[in-house]
């Protein structure tokens, strides 16, 4: 689905990531962790296109894609919430998974007005199910900047599945959650994977990584310093070190 081959970004003399090889199969979720500043947030804008390769290769369902901008990316079937949500906070939260919508059929059939006025019933049965996914559907006339911090996080999730991805990267999404809510986005998660998406988990949270994940990537000053089941990582006495020498309360968190 998804392949790296020795990608690197630098900023100035910071090597964000830096010979980074990592492949994400069909219908895997892999996590990717890593101390503050190892690189995870960059490896997601280089998938998604928002920040460009230094060096290296990126592939997607075979397909090399570096030069192709995010929105055609995102039309292509990669899909990504941020570390910060970022969703339209004017719009209802029914128009935020609305402008979200991306179905090629649909835009050739008709067009943008026929779509706003007819609210098309198949795009309407989209969003409703969306919002049932997320526990949204009380919510859906209440403006996104109106909504608490877990359900903010719950429509980024649900406006990126707008999009129809097959690739879904997600950036710290239980940041900020409660212990209940972490529960919750790890059985949405688990859903999703279900419905047959493949998935890039960046987390903190040790607790959802670990109980979610087929396959975890560690990464430390931008390099990948260990690789395997949640079980191994627990175990790699390289990723210990990395985690104590700095974010000591997040790995202890998971074991
Ligand atoms: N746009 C940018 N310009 C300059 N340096 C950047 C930029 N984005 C990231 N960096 C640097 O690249 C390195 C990796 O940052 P990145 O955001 O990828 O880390 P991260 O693993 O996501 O960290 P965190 O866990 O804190 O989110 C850091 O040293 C950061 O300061
Ligand atoms: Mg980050």
């Amino acid at each position: 689905m998804l392949e790296l081959e020795r990608v690197s970004r630098h900023f100035g003399g910071v090597r964000a990531v830096d010979g980074l090889d990592l492949k994400v199969r069909d219908g895997e979720i892999v996590g990717l962790i890593g101390p503050n500043g190892s690189g995870k947030s960059t490896t997601v804008n280089l998938v998604t296109g928002l920040f460009s390769l230094t060096s290296g290769q990126i592939r997607f369902r075979g397909q090399d894609i570096a030069p192709l901008p995010t929105h055609m990316r995102l039309q292509g079937g990669i899909a990504r919430t941020f570390q910060n949500i970022r969703l339209f906070g004017q719009l209802t939260v029914w128009q935020n998974l609305w402008v979200a919508q991306n179905s090629p059929a649909d835009r050739a059939k008709r067009g943008f007005f026929s779509r706003w006025l007819g609210g098309q019933s198949g795009v309407r049965d989209e969003i409703v199910s969306l919002l049932e996914f997320s526990g949204l559907a009380h919510k859906q006339d209440e403006l996104a900047s109106n909504l608490a911090f877990g359900e903010q996080r719950r429509l980024e999730l649900a406006r990126a599945m707008a999009t129809k991805p097959k690739l879904l990267l997600l950036d710290e999404p239980a940041a900020g959650m409660n212990s209940e809510e972490i529960g919750q986005l790890r059985e949405r998660i688990l859903k999703l994977r279900e419905r047959g998406l493949t998935i890039l988990l960046v987390e903190h949270v040790m607790e959802l990584v670990m109980g979610v994940t087929d396959r975890i990537a560690v990464l430390n000053f931008g390099q990948k310093i260990a690789e395997g089941t949640p079980a191994e990582i627990q175990k790699d006495a390289a990723v210990r070190k990395a985690y104590l020498g700095g974010d000591a309360a997040a790995a202890e968190g998971g074991s």
